[in-house]
């Protein structure tokens, strides 16, 4: 059977059945602006940068929510589209105080990439007088709400994407916000402190709190790597610069963890820098006080216990339990060593539920 087809800025252009217009446009390399869209969550059709004109329609569509039908015929690049367009981020930009320069999404705004690519050059509308505070009591995550499009990305991946549902939208008209049950700050709600809420904010309302003045997006180097909290492997982006970490993100649509970190893959890095981290063995003595000591001495003290404890109660009197931090071929050759060498079963990892 043939593929479906519409007319896509004037072109016959195939698309699945079931797809938006959006997603069939992606598809065929036609770009479309969003900014609510989250990929792989219902649309909710609440920013409207997205809009585009479909022949015998009213009104311009949204093309994240619209279902595309054979033989529709859509414009993305008309006059009235790009107008529109327009008029919707500078409404957008009027909704808040979007002041860029001191906003830590600098850099990384959508809201302030599509105001430059509609090339508009002043806030037109008069700003709203009262906001929400910022929520800024919890260690990890600040709320501005002055900054909130209330495009809705946030708790789309707090209730679809990680499914905590912690947050919701709340209110009516002017006064909608993003609240949390009760409208209580994060640290009173069910709010688990995963960071997927700041991961997919479009603008500079929710940030990490401890990236403030540690360095723009383009003054970080970013590094690739698999978190070293747990056996999952999660993939994550470290945002590095003069060799500081100065935030955690996830890597989109890389396996396993598809964009999502927990909060300890998140937040979790300031072992790295504590004052109290070993950085080399030591060994408790008689007295009940650690000296430091070379590898090789440690190594030497606990073959040497081990050997002592097999030798007396035989080999089931030892047990292992593998950091759950450990790569799976450590934990491999450390059951090899219970197991072949010591010839015990008494070995686990402590990840295990
Ligand atoms: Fe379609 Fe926001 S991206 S309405």
């Amino acid at each position: 059977m043939a593929e479906p087809t519409f007319i896509l800025n004037g072109k016959e252009t195939p698309f699945n059945p079931g797809q938006t217009i959006l997603e069939a446009a992606r598809e065929a390399g036609v770009t479309i602006p969003t900014l609510c869209h989250l990929k792989g969550t219902t649309p909710t059709g609440a920013c409207r940068v997205c809009l585009v004109a479909a022949k015998g329609a009213r009104s311009l569509v949204a093309s994240c929510s619209t279902p595309v039908t054979p033989g529709m015929e859509i414009r993305t690049d008309s006059e009235r589209v790009l107008r529109t367009r327009k008029l919707v981020v500078e409404l957008l930009l009027s909704s808040g105080h979007h002041n860029c320069i001191v906003c830590e999404a600098n850099g990384n705004c959508r809201l302030q990439d599509l105001a430059y690519e509609c090339r508009i050059t002043e806030i037109k509308f008069p700003l709203p007088e009262k906001c929400y505070p910022t929520e800024d009591e919890n260690p990890l995550i600040v709320r501005d709400f002055s900054r909130c499009i209330l495009c809705g990305r946030c708790v789309q991946a707090c209730n679809e994407v990680v499914v905590n549902r912690a947050i919701t939208l709340g209110y009516r008209g002017s006064e909608s916000k993003v609240v949390t049950g009760g409208d209580g700050p994060y640290t009173d709600s069910e709010c688990v402190f995963c960071g997927q809420c700041v991961e997919v904010c479009p603008v500079g309302a929710l940030t990490e709190k401890k990236a403030r003045g540690m360095g723009r997006p383009w003054e970080t180097q970013k590094i690739r790597t698999t978190c070293p909290y747990c056996g999952v492997g999660c993939q994550q982006l470290l945002h590095v610069k003069n060799g500081r970490i100065a935030k955690v993100t996830a890597v989109e649509g890389a396996e396993p963890n598809q964009g999502r970190l927990c909060v300890k893959g998140r937040f979790g890095y300031d072992f790295l820098y504590s004052e109290e981290r070993l950085k080399t063995p030591l060994i408790r003595q008689e007295s009940g006080e650690f000296r430091e000591a070379s590898w090789d001495e440690a190594l030497d003290l606990v073959v040497a216990k081990f050997k002592g404890i097999i030798e007396k109660h035989g080999p089931d009197a030892v047990a292992g339990v593998s950091c759950a931090r450990s790569i799976n071929e450590d934990s491999y050759q450390m059951q090899k060593l219970f197991r072949a060498v010591f010839k015990t079963n008494n070995i686990d990892h402590c990840a295990r539920t």
